[in-house]
């Protein structure tokens, strides 16, 4: 035995003592943080100060259901899709500042429909945020702009395997928003077709097994404001159909928790509330079985 050897072999018992004794955050590097960050990227229905006027976006609030047990960093930005999110360098922005260990959520849709147009700049006409038809690998190319233009899976996956390559614990592929289920007066919800390409999404990211998760956003606040009625659900879109005061927000935010809480992702259980209390408030746990990769 070498002296490093007997060292080390004399090190060995009081090594696996070390966690119970030292404070935690001794036994990390000082750059990196005990505390996972939960990235946020999405559009005016996530971001903060929302669609402005007063309303808000839900990731605002998601913080209240962590406590101490995660931070959250609210990226989501007003106004953009899967396309123009990824074109500005949004998705890059969170993958220089993440750490190995943090999770991702993303929720993209209701920026995401039409076609791409040719024109000069991508900013009038579509606005540059609309994506190539399709849930392939297919491209659109767009006159005048110097942009391959994607589908919505692909800059979705393209996210997510990034920030995955990067040591992120996992990944949230999130549903897009309702608007007002209570728009017409009666009930309505139908999930978009950017459901199914979330749902796309995950299955070919491979869905839990590769740490990447679908949460049912969407669907769990259509929920949520249908047990709310007309008359708050009304209250709460000072400005158009989209756009959320705060309370609505915050509910949404409660929404998404409850999807996660509902699912298997790691992340629940850093949920300060118990899966039975907020289904009192928002509604039960969807019906799920193992084909759904949440
Ligand atoms: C937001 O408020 C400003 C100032 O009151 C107003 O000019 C603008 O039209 C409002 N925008 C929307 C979308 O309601
Ligand atoms: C949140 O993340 C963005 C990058 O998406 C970064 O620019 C910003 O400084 C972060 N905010 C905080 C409070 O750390
Ligand atoms: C844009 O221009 C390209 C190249 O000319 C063409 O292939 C494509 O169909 C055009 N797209 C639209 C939406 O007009
Ligand atoms: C592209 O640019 C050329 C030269 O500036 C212009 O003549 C043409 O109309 C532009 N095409 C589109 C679709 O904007
Ligand atoms: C709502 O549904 C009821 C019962 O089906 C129907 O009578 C009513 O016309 C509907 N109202 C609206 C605004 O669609
Ligand atoms: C969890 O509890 C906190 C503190 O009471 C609250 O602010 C938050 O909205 C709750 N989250 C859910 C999902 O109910
Ligand atoms: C599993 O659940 C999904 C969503 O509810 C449903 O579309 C699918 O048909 C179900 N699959 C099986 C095998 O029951």
């Amino acid at each position: 035995m070498t002296p490093i050897h007997f060292a080390v072999a004399l090190l060995l018992p009081f090594a696996s003592a070390w966690p119970k004794y030292l404070p935690r955050a001794s036994l990390t590097a000082p750059t990196a943080t005990a505390l996972p960050t939960i990235w946020v990227a999405g559009d005016s229905t996530t971001a903060p100060d929302g669609g402005h006027n007063g309303t808000q976006g839900w990731a605002e609030y998601l913080h209240y259901s962590f406590g101490s047990n995660a931070f959250v960093n609210n990226s989501a930005y007003a106004g953009r899709s899967a396309r123009s999110f990824t074109r500005e360098g949004r998705f890059d922005w969170i993958a220089e500042a993440m750490h190995p260990g943090d999770w991702v959520v993303i929720e993209f849709g209701i920026n995401d429909g039409g076609t791409p147009l040719n024109g000069s700049t991508s900013t009038t006409g579509d606005k540059g945020r609309a994506d190539c038809p399709g849930a392939g690998d297919e491209t659109c190319t767009v006159v005048n702009a110097t942009e391959i233009v994607h589908t919505f899976p692909w800059y979705v996956k393209a996210a997510a395997s990034k920030f995955l390559s990067l040591g992120a614990a996992g990944i949230v592929i999130s549903e897009q928003l309702p608007n007002n289920v209570w728009e017409t007066g009666n009930y309505s919800y139908t999930p978009s077709r950017f459901s199914y390409y979330d749902l796309l999404s995950v299955e070919e990211l491979r869905g839990p097994k590769s740490m990447v998760y679908f949460v049912q956003h969407g669907t769990y606040a259509a929920q949520a404001q249908k047990l709310l009625g007309l008359e708050v659900v009304d209250a709460n879109y000072p400005m158009d159909h989209t756009h959320t005061a705060p309370f609505l927000a915050d509910v949404h935010s409660q929404a998404f928790v409850l999807g996660l809480k509902c699912g298997t992702a790691p992340l629940a259980d850093l949920v300060i509330n118990a899966t039975a209390r907020i289904e009192m408030s928002r509604g039960p746990c969807l019906p799920a079985n193992s084909t759904l990769p949440i």
